[in-house]
């Protein structure tokens, strides 16, 4: 009895033992998992939401304005920055990449930073459109 007792105690913890093992093998088999496909994840986040002319839908549908006046609603302001964000994995159609990457930064910052004064500077449209914009 006792010593049945002590047997199936020890098979437990035994059991218990190789549910550990497994759980700690299964989380590794995860993390590893998680950490191969992390390439293609990021290249996947690095991808840019949309198109600059996607995104100068929102200037079109003047949230820039709205956003100065401060009448911008916490969404449109999420929509400038992802626009924003967007446009700065874009690739200039025209111009050097260091000065879009500076405007389309400054654009995101201003957002961020709710600086109406900031970025009335930055979403200057002719400034922009005549060092980007093809004809
Ligand atoms: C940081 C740079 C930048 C700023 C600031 C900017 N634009 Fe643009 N915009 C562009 C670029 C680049 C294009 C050309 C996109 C293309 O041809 O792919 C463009 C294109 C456009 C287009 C044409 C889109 C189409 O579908 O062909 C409109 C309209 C437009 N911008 C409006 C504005 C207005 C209005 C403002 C100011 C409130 C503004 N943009 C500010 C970079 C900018």
């Amino acid at each position: 009895m006792l010593a049945d007792a002590r047997a199936s105690g020890s098979l437990l913890s035994l059991l218990q033992e190789f549910a550990m093992k497994f759980s700690a093998a299964c989380i590794f088999a995860i993390c590893a998992a998680g950490i191969a496909l992390s390439p293609f994840t990021r290249a996947q986040d690095d991808k840019p939401k949309m198109t600059i002319k996607e995104a100068m839908k929102l200037h079109k549908d003047k949230i820039n304005d709205k956003f100065i006046k401060g009448t911008a609603t916490d969404e449109e302001k999420k929509k400038l920055q992802e626009a924003y964000e967007a446009m700065g994995k874009n690739k200039p159609p025209k111009g050097d990449e260091k000065d879009w990457k500076a405007k389309t930064d400054a654009l995101v910052k201003a957002i961020k930073d709710n600086d109406k004064d900031a970025y009335a500077k930055a979403v200057n449209c002719m400034a922009c459109h005549s060092a980007h914009k093809p004809k």
